[in-house]
């Protein structure tokens, strides 16, 4: 079987794990990578395959029905892993225009590209989109101090495992978004199911928990935690740090999305997450004792950077995901556990100061000062 794989996205963080596993593991298949470069895409998160045989870069716009298309015939594309997108929820309040342009109508512009290389000989083809669990909406809050298992779980080798409410994320929950982010995504993941309904398109969308690891861009909580205790910077912690959000290595995400691009059914859904569950304050206080135990600090002594600052306008509560069934049908299960994972990421950006001083020292500085700025 030949596959001729366009992955979008691929110099993000989840992209580029995903580019890396799918050229290193499948050297038969051509695998394109496709990306704007926006301030979130890095080349420099794929150096170590950069020459691989099986592996091309093409520097597009999604948006760009015109290039898009060109693509599809210059590569005979027969399947689609789609994560280019805006994904940042703070920038989507700021700027929710381009989210619109880029998760809705670059989606669009993808499908109708696909539909008509493809041309309704849907044999063997798969357009297969990448989403996240925000598109549900928030959970409650229903238990501040956690419940311990046994709740709604199968992952056997989760320890952390305590629930904050007694509802989950399933993949029969009603779409309830609530930031311009999740709301464009949410918008996306109809566009491409009725591209299923309409025209038989076969495709396949996954809603994932929050992803953490190397090569994430340093404007979302981890990274950017990390690179501010090291260098014994303020840590805005929004509201009162009690959100609560499932965390998983974005490692074992590939791996999903590896299992379900060669085993999942088409039309289906399947919701990806850690049965993770953490309290922000929880967490940061975790990445701290870390980043100081690593650096050979006291270990907590960084713990007076906690900064508390103005909530994010519309703050979802709980994000808390079922993957159960991804695990039943499909045999995938989170491989590393909270503490393990945590710190092989903080040992990663430690060890790789290079790649975030490459990022902080730029425009992404200023940016980010004058954002805190407008708060
Ligand atoms: P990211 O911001 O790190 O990377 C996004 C990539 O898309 C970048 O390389 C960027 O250059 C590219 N891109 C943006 N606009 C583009 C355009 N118009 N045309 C072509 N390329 C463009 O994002 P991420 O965190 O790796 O997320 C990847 C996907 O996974 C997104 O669809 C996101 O919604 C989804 N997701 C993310 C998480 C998470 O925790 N990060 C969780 C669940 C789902
Ligand atoms: P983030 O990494 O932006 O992911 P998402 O908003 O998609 O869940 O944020 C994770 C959580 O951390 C979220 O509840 C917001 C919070 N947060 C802070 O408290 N301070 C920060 O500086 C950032 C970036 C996030």
């Amino acid at each position: 079987m030949s596959r001729n794989i366009l992955i979008t996205g691929g110099a993000g963080f989840i992209g580029s794990h995903v580019v890396r596993l799918f050229v290193t593991k499948y050297p038969d298949y051509r695998i394109v990578n496709l990306d704007k470069l926006t301030y979130a895409g890095n080349l420099a998160n794929l150096k170590d395959i950069e020459n691989a045989p099986n592996y091309h870069f093409e520097k597009c716009d999604i948006c760009d029905y015109d290039a898009v298309r060109a693509i599809f015939r210059k590569y005979d594309i027969d399947g689609v892993i789609h994560l280019a997108a805006e994904s940042h929820v703070d920038r989507s309040i700021k700027d929710p225009f381009t989210f619109a342009r880029t998760n809705v109508m670059g989606t669009l512009t993808l499908l109708q590209s696909a539909r008509e290389y493809w041309n309704g000989a849907w044999d063997g083809k798969l357009f297969y989109h990448i989403s996240t669990d925000e598109v549900y909406g928030a959970l409650e809050l229903t238990h501040p101090e956690g419940i311990k298992p046994p709740f709604s779980t199968t992952a056997s080798s989760m320890e952390h495992h305590l629930a904050y409410g007694t509802d989950f994320f399933y993949e029969t929950t009603k779409y309830n978004p609530h930031s311009p982010y999740s709301a464009s995504k949410a918008s996306s993941d109809h566009f491409v199911r009725a591209y299923h309904d309409t025209y038989g398109m076969p495709t396949l969308v996954t809603n994932c928990s929050n992803n953490y690891g190397p090569y994430q861009f340093p404007e979302k909580l981890i990274p950017l935690f990390i690179n501010n205790i090291r260098h014994r910077k303020p840590l805005p912690v929004y509201g009162r740090g009690e959100n609560v959000r499932d965390w998983l290595y974005v490692e074992d995400h590939a791996r999903a999305i590896d299992v379900i691009f060669h085993h999942g059914k088409v039309a289906e859904t399947y919701n990806i997450g850690g049965f993770n569950e953490w309290k922000n304050i929880d967490l940061i206080r975790v990445v701290i004792r870390t980043v100081d135990r690593l650096l050979g600090r006291k270990e907590g002594e960084d713990m007076n950077l906690i900064t508390y600052v103005t909530d994010r306008p519309g703050h979802d509560m709980r994000y808390a995901i079922d993957s159960s069934k991804l695990q039943r049908e499909l045999g995938w299960e989170p491989s590393l556990q909270f503490e393990e994972g945590i710190e092989k990421t903080v040992r990663w950006y430690l060890d790789n100061q290079a790649w975030m001083d490459n990022i902080t020292s730029g425009e992404y500085e200023k940016y980010y000062e004058e954002m805190y700025r407008n708060r």
